[in-house]
């Protein structure tokens, strides 16, 4: 892991929103802004896909990218960045509600405008690529090189994706990450793994199945399913774990790691995330070392 270093960019597409925890301060949050964040403590190169409005939150939005070194690229002129109150059960897990903003607005002109080598991976979360608001962005997603590589985190909206979507993902360099549940709405009912699979190869893309205490499953639907252990912490707070876990894998494949090694280097990170309260938890290299030392 020392010799860890991050070379290919990684276009973060997506939204950064404003967290209101109730009874503590406001954060900046929202699926693309945690990547990018994990991302930049990595020191892996970020081009930072994300709208900033023209209101209160997307002062503090652009305040916090600049703390990341991530200057704005894509501006709304109309609309502030929306927002979500959320509230923190004892289970670790939290109930929300949300309030849209401009990074539900997507346009093709804004789309092109991303400075982007065949090198650049991407980076999208499902919640952006549903419903009518998504469209631009599935169009653009699904036109781009085959062999631009992408990662996707559908996350619990994977329902409202067509099935049209993931066939025009066919035969593409796409990774699909999943946790159990979605894996079942994508996939099928039965054995988490055996669907996932089976879906991979009707595809010809990768899935990564993350099955809790199971581990994370890499299905390429070509070779035999591969496990790659969960690293197991006292849970403070889930908040942001499945985004520290695609940080993770973009690190990794960003130094040209193989797949299976990305992966376990998500499952570290996101243990990090998962052991420390809120998603702000995302370690650097040092970090990482101390609390995983010989990997
Ligand atoms: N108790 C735990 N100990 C260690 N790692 C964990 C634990 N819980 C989660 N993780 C790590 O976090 C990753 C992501 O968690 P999970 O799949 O539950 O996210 P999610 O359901 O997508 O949630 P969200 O998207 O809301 O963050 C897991 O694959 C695993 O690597
Ligand atoms: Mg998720």
């Amino acid at each position: 892991m020392s010799d860890f270093l991050a070379i290919k960019p990684v276009l973060v597409l997506g939204s950064a929103i404003g967290e209101v925890d109730l009874g503590q301060q406001r954060q900046i949050g929202g699926s693309a802004f945690n990547v990018a964040r994990a991302l930049s403590r990595l020191q892996v190169p970020v081009v930072n896909g994300m709208p900033v409005g023209n209101g209160e939150w997307g002062m503090m939005i652009e305040a916090a990218m600049n703390a990341l070194g991530l200057p704005v690229l894509l501006r709304h002129g109309q609309k502030d960045n929306g927002h979500r109150l959320t509230q923190l059960e004892p289970s670790g897990k939290r109930t929300l509600v949300k309030v849209p903003g401009c990074e539900t607005q997507w346009n093709k002109a804004q789309l092109a405008m991303l400075p982007m080598t065949p090198e650049t991976l991407i980076y999208i979360h499902g919640d952006e690529l549903t419903g009518e608001s998504g469209e631009a962005l599935r169009d653009w997603l699904t036109r781009l090189p085959f062999d631009q590589w992408r990662l996707i985190d559908p996350g619990p909206r994977v329902g409202l994706l067509d099935a049209d979507f993931f066939a025009m993902l066919s035969d593409s360099d796409t990774v699909l990450t999943l946790n159990r549940s979605e894996t079942a709405t994508l996939c099928g009912e039965g054995e988490a793994v055996t669907a996932a699979q089976r879906f991979a190869a009707a595809h010809n893309i990768t899935l990564i199945c993350r099955l809790e205490a199971e581990g994370a499953w890499l299905c390429d639907g070509r070779n035999p399913p591969l496990n790659l252990a969960e690293y197991r912490v006292p849970v403070v707070d889930t908040l942001g774990a499945g985004d520290a876990h695609c940080a993770g894998l973009l690190a990794g494949i960003s130094a040209g790691w193989p797949l299976p090694q990305a992966v376990n280097l998500a499952n570290r990170v996101a243990a990090c995330v998962v052991a420390s309260p809120g998603a702000a938890g995302a370690p650097g290299w040092q970090q990482l070392q101390q609390r995983f030392p010989g990997n």
